[in-house]
């Protein structure tokens, strides 16, 4: 069996994975190595095999003896230890969640369902770097892939609603807290019904604007009861205001270079890109990214041949019916969190045209954003 190393299987992603590779047999396939950063020497999971202590994960002779890696450490990590590991002649496949290599010429962004053939090509001309794409980007092709792959947008933008986990594990613990800590601010205003909703109000935004540098160390402002419409850095890619690109954050670049780079598209293949753009705005979900998208078609598409090709897609796009409760029981990232699933909901027609149509779509961060397709690019170098 393949000798896999795994690195950063312990943290928010890896664990989501290491769950998934459980759920889905994939141990049974390989013979798996475990790394640590900080634990070399330790004991390895229940899932290890041969090999139950821990290597460590700067160990260059011991990740040269896997035939692929799999790693969820992270970025720096990646930036630290990829290149000496190609340096030192290692020629095995490298799957990574960070994004780091992703626009390299020589990676490839690994989200099977929608880019096998790209995948596919890459394999054949003996490609070995496999990164996962941006989790708003892999949760939004799983959902409306078909369109892109029937050549049918013109152009899209999105607006995110993204949850706290996109940051980090502790990022969800500090938006928890501030609700307990607001909430706690009124709690017996709150249980009094006949107490003045405006004093709860003022209550609850004092103590907003009091939180401290403690209690919004992750997000640098409040997010419980507000958004924070910038997510990453500020790229400062325009020259001028008026330019495409000036004051983009680094999610919302990724959306347009993203997506093109996984359809196989835009620059680097010699096509002209999809413009993709819009906002990308943190919200206190848990763990589901939202986005509500536009799309200018190519030409007018009835809305039942939309939902078609959408739900015909892949296994997991979900079209839920534009209904009012349809959308409240079914297109939540609470009925989302947890699932594979990606709901495509309110799926309509837009007034400015026959070739405007709008759709939300969600998805589990850790699951297709991050996790799912890592080890499913596993199952094909295994094929
Ligand atoms: N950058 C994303 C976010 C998560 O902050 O939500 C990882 O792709």
């Amino acid at each position: 069996q393949p000798l896999v190393g795994l690195v950063g299987w312990r943290g928010m992603v890896g664990s989501v994975l290491m769950d998934r590779m459980q759920a889905e047999g994939d141990f049974g396939l390989i013979e798996p190595l475990f790394f640590s950063t900080s634990n070399a020497g330790g004991k390895a999971p229940a899932q290890a095999k041969n090999e139950k202590v821990l290597k460590d994960a700067f160990d260059l002779e011991a990740l040269k003896k896997c035939d692929i890696v799999i790693t969820c450490q992270g970025g720096d990590y990646t930036t630290e230890v990829f290149p000496k590991l190609r340096a030192a002649g290692w020629n095995g496949h490298w799957i990574d969640a960070a994004s780091t290599l992703r626009m390299k010429d020589d990676a490839i962004i690994v989200l099977d369902p929608v880019n096998m053939p790209v995948i596919r090509n890459a394999l054949a001309k003996g490609g070995r770097n496999w990164i996962g794409g941006n989790c708003t980007v892999s949760c939004m092709l799983m959902g409306v892939g078909a369109l892109y792959k029937a050549g049918l947008v013109e152009w899209m933008t999105s607006m995110t609603y993204q949850a706290a986990s996109g940051g980090g594990a502790q990022h969800m613990r500090e938006l928890l807290t501030q609700f307990g800590t607001l909430n706690a601010e009124v709690r017996s205003l709150l249980d009094d019904p006949k107490s003045a909703i405006l004093e709860i109000d003022r209550k609850v935004l004092a103590r907003q604007q009091s939180l401290s540098s403690e209690e919004t160390a992750n997000f640098g402002v409040p997010l419980g009861g507000s958004l924070i419409p910038w997510i990453d850095k500020d790229l400062g890619i325009g020259k001028q205001p008026d330019e495409a690109g000036w004051g983009i954050s680094r999610e919302e670049w990724k959306a347009g270079a993203e997506t093109n780079k996984i359809l196989g598209q835009g620059e680097g293949f010699g096509t002209k890109p999809v413009p993709v753009d819009g906002f990308c705005v943190r919200v206190g979900a848990m763990r589901c990214h939202s986005q509500a998208l536009t799309f200018k078609l190519k030409k007018d598409v009835p809305v039942a041949d939309i939902e078609a090709m959408i739900a015909a897609d892949n296994a997991w796009a979900k079209v839920v019916p534009n209904t009012r409760e349809a959308t409240m029981q079914g297109l939540t990232p609470v009925a989302v969190t947890g699932t594979l699933d990606i709901p495509v909901g309110r799926i309509r027609k837009l007034a400015m045209g026959p070739e405007y149509v709008g759709a939300f779509t969600i998805g589990d961060q850790l699951l297709w954003g991050a996790a799912e397709p890592l080890r499913r690019m596993l199952r094909v170098l295994l094929e």
